[in-house]
């Protein structure tokens, strides 16, 4: 059953650990990921982009894939269902379509506006058992058509959303979606230590997880992170291992044109990156 990830991350906070919020796309992403966290006892939180969820036909298709996997493969750890950056509307629809928490990214709005569409969605979210997720600063890059400038959250701004009743809460702190160009100046860890003194126990997110040397998230942990959220390294390890498969003729060999036998390179590929992220977050062991 889908649970909320309100309590994995006040969990994960306590005890100085991360749980990884990995994007699916698919049902290739959605087995490698429940497959791994239930093969390490981790909770998991499974993220969907609005344009993920388009080009899975709609947010019902993927509650429906999801619940029924998640029965079918006897998944007993913490599983949450979450929209990543959801806008207002988006929000309301996974609310209507069973998912068990969301994000309103709100980062783009003036504060007073983030704040009152923010302070609604709480509720709606909490009426329904949801946890939710909110944004102060927006993170920079792209992802799924969501732009972001790459600014330094403001701890008293982050204060003020936290004080919402929100869950957890994403902060800007220098982390780009995406790859990190190599003139990357690294996480802001005075804004991250500002915000955390400013938000007390409140679960702090890590958007754009993908290309964070290990000391760096290590150190976020510390400071108050215990979500971190990976999509494009998945993509990457996907679209790598299904290149090679390729390269090397396999899908000329026999019946490997067959999708069962063409996707599995990729989809193993996803599995080990998965793997890697827990142990490093620390959330093996944890469910
Ligand atoms: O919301 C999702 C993430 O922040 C993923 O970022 O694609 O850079 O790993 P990433
Ligand atoms: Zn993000």
């Amino acid at each position: 059953m889908l649970v909320s990830a309100t309590e994995m991350l006040q969990k994960a906070k306590a005890g100085h650990y991360a749980v990884g919020q990995f994007n699916i796309n698919n049902l290739e992403w959605t087995k490698a990921i429940l497959t791994t966290a239930q093969e390490l006892n981790s909770p998991v939180i499974l993220g969907v982009s609005e344009g993920a969820g388009k080009y899975m036909t709609g947010y019902k298709t993927v509650v429906g894939m999801v619940n029924g996997m998640m029965e079918e493969l006897g998944i007993t750890v913490p599983v949450a269902l979450h929209l990543d950056h959801g806008s207002y509307e988006g929000c309301l629809k996974c609310v209507e379509a069973g998912f068990s928490s969301i994000m309103f990214d709100g980062s783009h709005y003036p504060i007073d506006e983030n704040v009152e569409k923010t302070k609604e969605l709480v509720k709606i979210a909490h009426e329904h058992g949801m946890s939710i997720e909110a944004e102060v600063g927006s993170i920079g890059g792209e992802e799924d058509g969501v732009i972001g400038k790459g600014e330094c959250a403001d701890p008293e701004e982050c204060k003020m959303v936290a004080d919402l009743g929100i869950d957890f809460l994403a902060a800007g702190i220098g982390n780009i979606h995406g790859k990190y160009p190599a003139n990357w100046e690294g996480l802001s860890f005075e804004t991250l230590d500002a915000i955390q003194q400013r938000t007390g126990i409140m679960p702090l997110v890590l958007h754009g997880g993908t290309g964070i040397p290990d000391d760096m998230i290590k150190k976020a942990i510390s400071l108050g992170v215990a979500k971190i959220n990976v999509n494009t390294e998945c993509q990457l390890s996907f679209a790598d291992a299904t290149r090679k498969y390729i390269e090397a003729g396999k899908d000329l060999e026999g019946k490997g044109f067959d999708p069962r036998k063409l996707l599995k390179p990729g989809t193993d590929a996803i599995m080990a990156t998965v793997k890697e992220k827990m142990e490093l977050f620390g959330s093996v062991g944890k469910a």
